[in-house]
Formats: C-alpha cells, sequence, structure tokens
C-alpha cells in the first residue's frame, strides 16, 4: 500500500491509475478506523481495480473547538489496518496540504434542503465543512465511486445534493451501519465512552429498535416520544434531537402514511459524548 502525504504525489498517483483505465473506489474518513469504516474499505477494494482511502481530520466541520480537539487520532494503527484489507493508496494530508493559503479551496455549495434540518441546525456549518472536503478530495481522487456509511444519514443526502449541484461524475455508495454486537452503533468518538456510558449506549438502539414494532400501533408524536422519554430518563443521556422524517426530503411527518420511506434519526448526548444513530420504521 502506498502511504502518499502530499497533493502533488497524489495528483500523480491517480493520474497514472487513470492511464491504465483502473476504476477508483473511495472511501473518505477522519480515521480512528473501525470495523465500520473497514465494511466500506472491504467494499471499495472488492468492487475496483484501485482504492484510496483518505484519513484526515477535517478541522472545517467541526462547530465545536473541544470537540475537534478531543476527536481521536490513531494514524499509525489505521495505516497498518488499510494495508491489511488490501487497499491500494492512503491519502494522510495534513491540514496545510488539503487548505493550502495560495488556493483558494471551494466553499459554499448548494445542499439544498436536507443540509438545513437536524444536524444542519444543532450544528452550523458542519455540512458546508463536509461538503468542501469531500469536494476536494473527489477532485483530487477522482473516484469512480465513492462509499459512505448511512449511520451518518443525513451526510449521505448532502454529499448527493452536492455531487448533483457540482456537476460530479461519481457513484454514491451508502453502505449498512455496522453495529457493535449489543446494537451499538460503531462510530470513532464511542472510544471516548466512560466504561459506564458505553455500558447504557447500547439503548439508543434498543430504544430506537423497540419503537418500530410500537409505531405499528401507536402515531408518530407518540413514537417519537416514547423513544424520547426512554432515552433521557438513563443517567447521563439527554436527547439533542430525535426526528421522524421522510427518507428522501429529511423534513419531519406528522403521519405514517405522508411517505413511503420513513427514518428516525437521533442525536443523543451521553455524557458529553455525542452519538448519532437511525433507523426505518417505513417500508417495513
Ligand atoms: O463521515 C466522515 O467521517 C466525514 O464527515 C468525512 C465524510 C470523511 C468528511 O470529512
Amino acid at each position: 500500500m502506498q502511504i502518499i502525504r502530499s497533493v502533488a504525489e497524489l495528483t500523480q498517483y491517480v493520474a497514472a491509475r487513470k492511464n491504465q483505465h483502473q476504476t477508483i473506489g473511495f472511501v473518505p474518513t477522519m480515521g480512528a478506523l473501525h470495523e465500520g469504516h473497514l465494511s466500506l474499505v472491504e467494499r471499495a477494494v472488492g468492487e475496483n481495480e484501485c482504492s484510496i482511502v483518505s484519513v484526515f481530520v477535517n478541522p472545517t466541520q467541526f462547530n465545536n473547538p473541544d470537540d475537534l480537539r478531543t476527536y481521536p487520532r490513531t494514524e499509525e494503527a489505521d495505516i497498518e489496518l488499510l494495508a491489511k484489507a488490501g487497499v491500494s493508496a492512503v491519502f494522510v494530508p495534513s491540514v496545510g496540504e488539503m487548505y493550502p493559503e495560495e488556493v483558494e479551496v471551494k466553499k459554499d455549495f448548494n445542499l439544498g434542503s436536507a443540509a438545513e434540518v437536524m444536524e444542519g441546525k444543532f450544528r452550523p456549518g458542519h455540512f458546508q465543512g463536509v461538503a468542501q472536503v469531500v469536494n476536494r478530495l473527489f477532485e483530487l481522487v477522482r473516484p469512480n465511486r465513492a462509499y459512505f456509511g448511512q449511520k451518518d444519514f443525513q451526510q449521505i443526502a448532502v454529499i448527493r445534493n452536492m455531487v448533483e449541484s457540482e456537476g460530479i461524475d461519481v457513484e454514491i455508495i451508502d453502505c449498512p451501519i455496522k453495529r457493535a454486537d449489543d446494537g451499538l452503533a460503531l462510530s470513532s468518538r464511542n472510544a471516548l465512552l466512560s466504561a459506564d456510558q458505553r455500558r447504557r449506549a447500547p439503548e439508543i438502539y434498543a430504544a430506537l429498535s423497540d419503537s418500530v414494532e410500537y409505531s405499528k400501533s401507536h402515531s408518530v408524536r407518540a413514537t417519537h416520544d416514547s423513544v424520547v422519554e426512554r432515552l433521557d430518563a438513563i443517567p447521563e443521556m439527554k436527547v439533542e434531537y430525535f426526528e421522524i422524517v421522510d427518507a428522501r426530503t429529511l423534513l419531519p411527518i406528522e403521519e405514517w402514511d405522508e411517505s413511503p420511506d420513513v427514518q428516525g434519526c437521533i442525536t443523543v448526548f451521553n455524557g458529553k459524548v455525542r452519538l448519532i444513530d437511525n433507523i426505518c420504521y417505513r417500508p417495513f
């Protein structure tokens, strides 16, 4: 596996692959890799002649400086995992390499209304930062396919909007959420949980899963409240938002028959650690 740290080297590497008419599969990450990332990597490796993974903690998508400061960084272990997974190249740029002063890196994307709700409301500027780094990475890596995890359900919708509005020729592939045996959605942030917080964290998925059954005989409002009340009753847990939305527009619904595809998206503070998850309500 080639370890690439500069834009110049990456550009050269990609040009050589394109000259050989290889397909490029790309997995952008912020490192602290876990099984969830590796499931995306496995698909990128299996479905493309060349697979590239980026490891870059992107400062422009953090609206909270503490969150950026404490974000787990495990570069050496990440590189080892990627080499074992058979990745062709890993791109590990510095902030200066990604956002050099002399280059005006595009920002301010048309991300549609999907970027205004939920994470968009609670993390102002977050999705513009995600769009900025993903757009820059797409320009450099020029992938045929890019792989994203469904844990970040809203992020995928926003990236699809960015790709469409920028006219980028790439297939966005969404991959199922990977969970620990106890149901907790795998996330780099799980590493920040204390032992007690980690023990309680699977309640998030338990509440979501139970609510799918509950939703069959209860209103949207009652289903919503059952999840929030259950989680808020747990020590150290506080739901930041839970929205039951149309899976395409991400706008909240009030009746189950308003949309054929309904998703519940949740963000919960477990102590100071902000965890997200989501579940499909319809179709069954
Ligand atoms: O999902 C993530 O880890 C990040 O938002 C991404 C897509 C790598 C952009 O920094």
